[in-house]
C-alpha cells in the first residue's frame, strides 16, 4: 500500500555487483529435445549470452507426482550452461501448478468476480491466498533451493513468475477469509471501517466480521472504499507469497540474492510496486512495447519509474520482446533498429541486464507467435543478427555497470492509488485515464528536451525543484501537508484537473475541488464539467482542450490567471492559474509556485505550458543536446565516469552537440557533435574518464 512517508529508503546495493553488462533470457530447454540445448548454448555464446532464467514453468516436470522430485535434467542443463560460462537465475518454478495438484485440491484454483472457476490448462491458476497451494510451492521451494544451493551456477533466485499477473484478483473463499484478517488488522473495528467505507449508503453497515465479502460482481455500483481496499489486500497477498517464498530462500541460501520480475507497466496496473521495494535484493522488471507512435517513450516512462523504484541503483531487466508478442489485437514486428534501441534505453534509465522473453522462440503452446532471440526462422535471420550485435554493444558498456541514473532537476510523480481510483466506476467520466495523463505529460516534458524523474508519491519530493504531479486523484492529509511544504520551501508544484478530490478511503474532501489542494493552489472548483467524446472546447491561449474541463468559481486575491476558457458555457471563466510561493507567499522567503491546470489540455497545451513556466522555472529550460526533443537525454553516472544515452526518438538521423568519446549504440562522431541514427541510442562517457 502505498504510504505518506516523507522518508524513502531503499534496499541493499547492487546485488549483482558491477562488472559486466548482464544479457540473456528465459530459457526453456524442456521444450525441446537433447540435441537442441547444444545448439542453445553455442547460440548463446555467440550472442554473448551470460546468463538465462531457467525452470519457471517447470514444476510438472520437476515434481511429476506429488512429492516425487526428477532434478535429472535440470541438473544436465544447469551443468550444461556451466560448464559454457552461463549463468543462471534460477525459478522457483511455482508460477504454474502441475495438473496432480489442481486434481487433488481443486480448492486452490482461482474465481473470479462472477463466480468462475478459473480451470488448468494455462498458467496461474492459483490463489495467492490458499494455504494448500502454499504449502505445495514452499515445499518446491525448499527442494530446489537445498538441491541447488551450491551450484556454481546459480547467481540469483527468481521467484514465481510476474506474481499476480493473471491470478491478482481472486474472489474466492480462501480470499474472503484472508480479507477480513487484512481489513481487522488495518481497521481494528468494525465501527472503523463502516466509517472508511461509507456503509450508511444503501443499507451496507456491517455487524460481523463475516458478513464482509470481497466486492463480488453486484447488481450495480460496487461500494468505492470496499473495493480500493480489496486493491490493496490483493496486491499484499501476493506480496505474501513473495515474502513466503522469499523466507524459504533466505533460510537455505542466505547469500544468494533473490527477486521476483515485476510488471512496472501498464498490463498489469493494480500491484503497488513502491511497496514491495524491501522483499526483493534487487528490483527486476518486464516490458513490453507498445506498438505504435508512443511506443518508445511509454518505454522510457516505465524504465524511468523503474530506475526510480529502485532508488537510482541499477536494476535487472528481466523481459522484453525482440520483436512481436502474441498477445495484442495486432502484433507488429519490431522495426528496423528497435531491438537494440529498446534495450539500450533501458540500460539508459538504469538496468545492468537485458534480458528477453524468451530464448528460442517456442514451436508449441499459447506462445509460439511470440518472439524470441532465436525465431522460428533459426539463426539466420534478422533478429538473431540483432541479438547478436547488441550482445557486441552490451559487452562494450561494461564500464556503465555499477553508476546509477543521475537526479533530473524535475520530478513526475506516479501515485499508484491515483491510478486505481481515479479509475473507478460511478465517476463523472472515464476518460482520460490516469496512465496516459502521465504519460502525456512525460512526454511534453522530453519534447521540451526537460530531464526527469518518474518517482512514487512516497519519494522525498525535495529532491526536486519542480514536481509534475497529473490527476493526482488521492491526497491524504499527510500528502498536503508535504505538497505545501514542497511549495512553501521553494519548490514549483504542477497538477491537474480532477486532482485532491479524495482522501485515503476515497471520500470526497468538501468544500469545492480540487479539495485538499484547495487552499495550496488558491482555486475552488464547483463543479466539473466533463465532456462528451468528440467535444472539444478552446482556451485562450488556443489550447484544445477534450474529455474533461472545470469550473473553477472562485480564485484567491494572490492568484494568477495563466489562461482561460475562450468558448461555451465556460468562457471567459480561469483555466490555469498559478499561486506564487503557496499558500506561505506571505512569509517572504518562499519563491515556489503551485500551479493547477483545470482541464484536459493534451500533449501540445502541456508543452506550452511548461515552457511558458519556463520564463522564471530554470529547471524547465530543456538541454540543447535533446535537439529540440528530437533526443532524450538520459545520464548515468558515479564519481568515476558519466555517461550520456542519446536516445533517437524520431524515425531521422539526428546530430548534436555531444562531444565525449562514443562508447556505444547506433552513432557516429566526429569529436564535437555526435549523429544518432534514426531510432538509435548514442552512449557516450562524458566529460570525465571512461572506467576501465
Ligand atoms: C510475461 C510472462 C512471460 C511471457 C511473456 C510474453 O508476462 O512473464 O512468461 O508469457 O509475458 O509476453
Amino acid at each position: 500500500m502505498a504510504t505518506d512517508d516523507t522518508t524513502y529508503r531503499w534496499v541493499k546495493d547492487g546485488a549483482l555487483g558491477p562488472g559486466r553488462m548482464r544479457y540473456g533470457a528465459d530459457y526453456n530447454p524442456e521444450q525441446w529435445p537433447r540435441e537442441v540445448w547444444d545448439e542453445d548454448v553455442r547460440l548463446m555464446r555467440e550472442a554473448g549470452v551470460n546468463v538465462v532464467s531457467l525452470g519457471i514453468f517447470s514444476w510438472a516436470l520437476l515434481e511429476p507426482r506429488p512429492g516425487e522430485w526428477d532434478f535429472g535434467w535440470l541438473d544436465d542443463v544447469m551443468g550444461l550452461l556451466h560448464e559454457n560460462g552461463i549463468d543462471v537465475d534460477l525459478a522457483t518454478a511455482t508460477a504454474s501448478p502441475p495438473p496432480w495438484l489442481a486434481k487433488r485440491h481443486p480448492e486452490i484454483l482461482p474465481v473470479t468476480i462472477d463466480g468462475t472457476t478459473l480451470w488448468p490448462g494455462s498458467r496461474q491458476h492459483w490463489r495467492p491466498t490458499s494455504p494448500v497451494f502454499r504449502e505445495y510451492a514452499l515445499r518446491l521451494t525448499r527442494a530446489l533451493a537445498e538441491r541447488y544451493a551450491d551450484h556454481p551456477a546459480l547467481v540469483a533466485w527468481h521467484i514465481s513468475n510476474e506474481l499476480g499477473c493473471h491470478n491478482l484478483y481472486d474472489f474466492s473463499d480462501d480470499a474472503a477469509r484472508a480479507f477480513r484478517v487484512w481489513l481487522q488488522d488495518r481497521y481494528a473495528s468494525l465501527d472503523a471501517l463502516n466509517e472508511a467505507w461509507g456503509t450508511a449508503f444503501w443499507s451496507q453497515h456491517y455487524e460481523e466480521w463475516d458478513e464482509i465479502l470481497p466486492p463480488r460482481a453486484a447488481p450495480t455500483q460496487r461500494n468505492p472504499g470496499q473495493q480500493l481496499d480489496f486493491e490493496r489486500f490483493s496486491s499484499d497477498a501476493v506480496r505474501d507469497h513473495l515474502r513466503a517464498e522469499n523466507a524459504v530462500l533466505a533460510e537455505v541460501t542466505p547469500d544468494v540474492p533473490r527477486t521476483t520480475n515485476f510488471m512496472v507497466a501498464q498490463n498489469v496496473r493494480d500491484i503497488d510496486y513502491a511497496s514491495w521495494l524491501y522483499d526483493v535484493d534487487f528490483v527486476s522488471n518486464d516490458h513490453y512495447l507498445r506498438p505504435g507512435e508512443l511506443g518508445r517513450d511509454d518505454l522510457s516512462f516505465w524504465a524511468n519509474l523503474t530506475g526510480n523504484l529502485a532508488g537510482g541503483r541499477p536494476w535487472f531487466l528481466m523481459e522484453h520482446a525482440t520483436s512481436a508478442v502474441n498477445w495484442r489485437a495486432v502484433n507488429p514486428p519490431k522495426r528496423p533498429g528497435e531491438l537494440v534501441r529498446d534495450a539500450l534505453t533501458h540500460v539508459g534509465h538504469g538496468a545492468d541486464a537485458v534480458c528477453y522473453f524468451q530464448w528460442r522462440q517456442s514451436r508449441a503452446g499459447g506462445e509460439r507467435y511470440h518472439s524470441g532471440m532465436v525465431p522460428h526462422a533459426g539463426a539466420d535471420s534478422r533478429v538473431f543478427r540483432d541479438v547478436v550485435d547488441l550482445g557486441a554493444q552490451l559487452q562494450a558498456l561494461a564500464p556503465v555497470t555499477g553508476t546509477r541514473r543521475e537526479k533530473a532537476r524535475v520530478g513526475l510523480v506516479f501515485d499508484y492509488e491515483s491510478w486505481w481510483v481515479s479509475g473507478r466506476d460511478s465517476h463523472p467520466s472515464e476518460s482520460p485515464a490516469y496512465d496516459d495523463e502521465t504519460l502525456l505529460w512525460y512526454r511534453a516534458l522530453l519534447d521540451l528536451g526537460v530531464r526527469v524523474d518518474v518517482v512514487p508519491i512516497a519519494a522525498d519530493l525535495h529532491e526536486y525543484e519542480v514536481v509534475i504531479a497529473p490527476m493526482l486523484h488521492v491526497v491524504p492529509a499527510a500528502l498536503r501537508d508535504r505538497l505545501t511544504a514542497f511549495v512553501s520551501a521553494g519548490g514549483h508544484l504542477v497538477t491537474t484537473y480532477f486532482s485532491g478530490v479524495v482522501n485515503e478511503n476515497d471520500h470526497v474532501w468538501l468544500g469545492g475541488y480540487p479539495g485538499a489542494l484547495r487552499d495550496l493552489l488558491g482555486v475552488t472548483v464547483e463543479e466539473f464539467a466533463p465532456m462528451l467524446p468528440g467535444e472539444t472546447t478552446a482556451l485562450s491561449s488556443g489550447t484544445v482542450v477534450r474529455d474533461w474541463a472545470e469550473r473553477i468559481s472562485r480564485v484567491e486575491a494572490d492568484v494568477e490567471i495563466l489562461d482561460t476558457y475562450r468558448d461555451g458555457d465556460l468562457a471567459g471563466a480561469p483555466a490555469v492559474t498559478r499561486r506564487q510561493g503557496g499558500r506561505a507567499s506571505g512569509t517572504g522567503s518562499a519563491s515556489g509556485s503551485a500551479t493547477y491546470v483545470s482541464a484536459a489540455v493534451g500533449r501540445e497545451g502541456a508543452r506550452a505550458l511548461l515552457q511558458r513556466l519556463a520564463a522564471d522555472v530554470e529547471a524547465l529550460a530543456g538541454d540543447a543536446r535533446a535537439a529540440d526533443g528530437a533526443v532524450e537525454v538520459i545520464v548515468r553516472a558515479d564519481e568515476r565516469g558519466r555517461y550520456l544515452f542519446l536516445a533517437n526518438r524520431t524515425d531521422d538521423a539526428v546530430t548534436v552537440a555531444a562531444s565525449g568519446e562514443l562508447i556505444g549504440g547506433a552513432a557516429t562522431s566526429d569529436g564535437a557533435t555526435t549523429t544518432i541514427e534514426p531510432r538509435g541510442v548514442a552512449v557516450v562517457a562524458d566529460g570525465l574518464s571512461v572506467r576501465s
